[in-house]
């Protein structure tokens, strides 16, 4: 008997078949898998990635519930085109806290993982007020009501404290201090930017809807968007990666 009559044990006999098919695909399985199980971490480390503030996380919230990542991705694929239009391919650390993660399937309008500090404070209020005011021709939707809205952050303390759960490393300080380092970071000149500069490194803090007299839901946007691809410093990145 030939080897591949024996191959017809297989085909007259389902059971052993699909046990077959199992073993087969546990082996391409475990190839892929097991190795994984070997590194200490998945994720590269890099240096510059910290949480996002109260402000932004609260902006986060807002582009999740606008469901902007319906027409946005978040994702520069490692592609030359990509790279090009966009800057330097995303890491896997720069979604570390990101939850749920933000990287979208669907780019009816440009990935903005490298959007923060493109444009101005007053472009993006103009873009999410009426985005043909700024981009003739723009099939993007308006969002008037951000600017006219009072950001809402009696339970951000709560969101903190969740995202800590998942692995954000915020600390019972930084969830006590929620609503004044919100303040802080969308007032100009207030007390409390030292004590959030300390607690959130190189955090980018000032009036972000121009209109200086209260908190916005577009404040906390546009203090997200700003900060979008701008924790890590690439070229400090690339230059360990040459190195090595
Ligand atoms: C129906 C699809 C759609 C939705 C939903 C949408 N956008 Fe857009 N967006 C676009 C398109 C198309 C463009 C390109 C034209 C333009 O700049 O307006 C764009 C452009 C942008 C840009 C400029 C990007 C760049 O690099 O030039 C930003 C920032 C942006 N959108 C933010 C948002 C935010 C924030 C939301 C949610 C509040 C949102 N978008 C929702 C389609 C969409």
């Amino acid at each position: 008997m030939s080897i591949w009559q024996k191959h017809a044990i297989f085909e007259k006999n389902s059971i052993i078949l699909s046990l077959g098919i199992v073993v087969v695909i546990a082996i391409g399985g475990l190839v892929e898998i097991a190795p994984l199980f070997y590194l200490k971490n998945t994720i590269e480390k890099v240096s510059g990635m910290r949480a996002y503030t109260p402000l932004e996380l609260a902006g986060r919230n807002i582009y999740v519930r606008e469901g902007c990542y319906n027409c946005h991705s978040q994702m520069v694929r490692p592609l030359r085109d990509e790279v090009e239009r966009y800057g330097h391919y995303s890491l896997a650390a720069e979604s570390m806290y990101d939850h749920p993660f933000q990287w979208g399937s669907k780019r009816t309008g440009p990935d903005l993982a490298r959007v923060g500090g493109k444009y101005s404070d007053d472009w993006h209020r103009d873009h999410l007020n009426r985005p043909q005011a700024v981009v003739p021709g723009s099939v993007m939707p308006a969002y008037p009501w951000l600017a006219r809205t009072d950001l809402d952050y009696a339970h951000i303390g709560d969101d903190m404290k969740v995202q800590a759960l998942l692995g954000v490393p915020y600390s019972a300080e930084m969830i006590a201090s929620a609503a004044a380092d919100i303040k802080a970071q969308a007032t100009p000149d207030d007390p409390g930017a030292a004590d959030l500069a300390k607690r959130y490194p190189k955090v980018n803090a000032r009036d972000f809807d121009t209109n200086p007299a209260r908190i916005t839901e577009a404040d906390a946007l546009i203090a997200y968007l700003q900060v979008i691809g701008t924790m890590v410093d690439f070229k400090l990145y690339d230059d360990k990666a040459n190195v090595r």
